[in-house]
């Protein structure tokens, strides 16, 4: 079972259909509540009775293996993770970290299983595309530079928020955010192709600017629902897919609370390699993250400043979140920030 602090908000609110009964939902979380107590056995039936009543979504049935794992229960341990990867489970660092699954490592089945799970992320891996389609563009309106809130003020007040208001964002606030994470604020006609465009909102080590970042659309006026890629230089959406694709987002950061009420999200990812290229070690270790937090707290402070709330997300599956934000092969995801109108 997950321990970390993120699957308590999972167990709590994750389900991956909405045709799931009120009854399934209770006794997942049962279940749930029994593993914390080290219950594995009544754990493991109140599993195998919410399976009889929904499909399983892939963290229960991940959190089922582990009850029967812990059971002495092998052969339950065994189904339940292999219909987790025929489901389309892809986390293998949870295969090999989780303790809960210790007993199963000795098992002649283990090693079968992880080549199950390394061929799903081969097919995955060689599913990323080596660089984004051209898709329909979308004009931001310009920034504005002038604001009624001081950045001390902003400083001052500016918090982690995790519900928002039933309101749709602008297509005006959201060309603000994305110009306070990374939008240029120094354009250098005929600049080195690195610089892309020229110096940005956010300092970057080298000005080599590793991060990508993406506008997952849900409720914004005059922008349709679906993914888009935010090109600096120009200061335009690229659209990637257009059609709504926030449940697909919710479920790849196991489904925390934020996305029920958000209206749209900014996603990063890095290019490693741009920073690793000149730094090697350093660049990976320090300044690719470096960067992502100066640019990540512009928005904390813009939102603010809009009366738009946001949260800094960092645990969601790598992979999913690849996936569904159509992330180029070079690309790794960094960070979720949900995006939605507060008091
Ligand atoms: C690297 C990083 C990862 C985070 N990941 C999450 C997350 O996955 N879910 C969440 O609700 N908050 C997440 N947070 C937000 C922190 O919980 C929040 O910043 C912290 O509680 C302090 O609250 P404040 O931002 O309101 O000052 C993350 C923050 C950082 C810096």
């Amino acid at each position: 079972m997950r321990h970390m602090a993120v699957i308590a908000i999972v167990l709590a609110i994750c389900t991956t259909s909405l045709a799931w009964s009120q009854d399934y939902d209770q006794l997942i979380e049962d279940a749930g509540n029994k593993m914390y107590a080290s219950e594995y056995e009544a754990a493991l039936e109140l599993y195998r009775r919410a399976f009889e009543i929904g499909d399983g979504g892939l963290n229960d049935l991940f959190n089922a293996a582990c009850a029967a794992a812990r059971t002495a229960d092998p052969d339950a341990a065994f189904m339940y993770l292999n219909r987790a990867i025929a489901d389309g489970f892809i986390e293998r660092h949870w295969f090999e970290e989780d303790e809960d699954l210790v007993s199963l490592h000795t098992d002649d089945r283990w090693n079968d299983l992880l080549a199950a799970l390394d061929a799903r992320l081969d097919a995955v891996a060689a599913s990323f595309p080596e660089a984004h389609p051209a898709g329909p563009v979308v004009d931001l309106p310009e920034p504005r530079l002038l604001s009624d809130v001081s950045v001390e003020e902003a400083l001052q007040s500016r918090r982690s928020v995790r519900t928002y208001m039933d309101l749709p964002l602008s297509l005006a606030e959201v060309s603000q955010l994305l110009w306070a994470a990374y939008g240029l604020n120094k354009p250098i006609e005929n600049a080195p192709d690195f610089l892309r465009g020229g110096l940005r909102t956010a300092p970057s080590a080298g000005a080599l600017y590793p991060l990508e970042v993406y506008l997952v659309a849900r409720n914004v006026t005059g922008l349709a629902s679906g993914i888009y890629l935010y090109r600096s230089e120009t200061h335009q959406l690229i659209t990637l897919v257009g059609v709504d694709r926030w449940q697909d987002v919710s479920d790849a950061g196991f489904n925390q609370p934020h996305f029920e009420t958000a209206a749209a999200a900014i996603v990063y990812s890095a290019v490693f390699e741009r920073s690793t290229q000149k730094y090697g070690d350093r660049g990976r270790e320090r300044y690719v993250c470096m960067d992502l937090g100066h640019s990540a707290e512009n928005v904390y402070l813009q939102g603010y400043a809009l009366k738009i709330g946001t949260c800094a997300i960092g645990a969601f599956s790598d992979l999913a979140l690849k996936q569904v934000v159509r992330m180029t092969k070079a690309e790794e995801p960094l960070y979720i920030m949900p995006l939605g109108k507060v008091e």
